[in-house]
């Protein structure tokens, strides 16, 4: 199987379009107030390099490795921390960045872990959301696109490791 089993879904000007919408609206909200974005890894790496270029507003950026642990592509909700946050977010405005809310289960346990740090306001902004595979209710407070229930590749989401390099999103076909 290679990158031309992937089906476009969303492709790379919607995205592009997409986060500089996302960019603007962050900039307006937090305008010179410091910022600190926490990226999800692996898969926000993409998103995250992009959206951090789309905002005007001061800021730095943070990574969280997050390891959820499931049989292939489903999500089991125990989420376990692989790498930590090299500072301390006490007092600061957080926005985690997340590739996609699908059961919510992984921002849940996130929100729930970075709220005992202390931080002055702690917002979620999520590329894609999967409404109908909801198991907890999380908020999104910016979202750029709802899809349906596929498993989707591309633009930092992988497949077993694989298609984090393909620069739209996609839905990998059976070969
Ligand atoms: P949740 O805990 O079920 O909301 O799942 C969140 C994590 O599962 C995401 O950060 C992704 O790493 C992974 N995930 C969920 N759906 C997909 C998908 O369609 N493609 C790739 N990864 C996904």
């Amino acid at each position: 199987m290679n990158e031309a089993t992937v089906r476009p879904m969303i492709t790379a000007d919607q995205i592009a379009q997409r986060v500089r919408e996302l960019g603007e609206q962050i900039s307006k909200d937090y305008g010179d107030r410091r910022l600190v974005l926490i990226c999800v890894l692996k898969g926000s790496f993409v998103f995250t390099a992009d959206l951090a270029r789309s905002i005007t507003a001061p800021l730095r950026v943070e990574f969280l490795g997050v390891r959820s642990y499931g049989e292939g592509t489903q999500s089991s909700g125990i989420v376990q921390i692989t790498q930590d946050l090299s500072r301390s977010i006490e007092g600061e405005d957080i926005l985690i960045v997340e590739d996609i809310v699908d059961t919510g289960l992984t921002i849940a346990h996130l929100l729930d872990l970075l709220r005992t740090r202390k931080p002055a306001s702690l917002k979620v902004c999520a590329l894609l959301h999967k409404p109908s595979r909801t198991r907890v209710e999380v908020p999104i407070h910016y979202l750029g696109f709802t899809i349906e229930d596929k498993f989707v590749v591309g633009y930092g989401l992988d497949w077993a490791e694989r298609y984090r390099n393909v620069p739209f999103i996609g839905v990998v076909e059976a070969s």
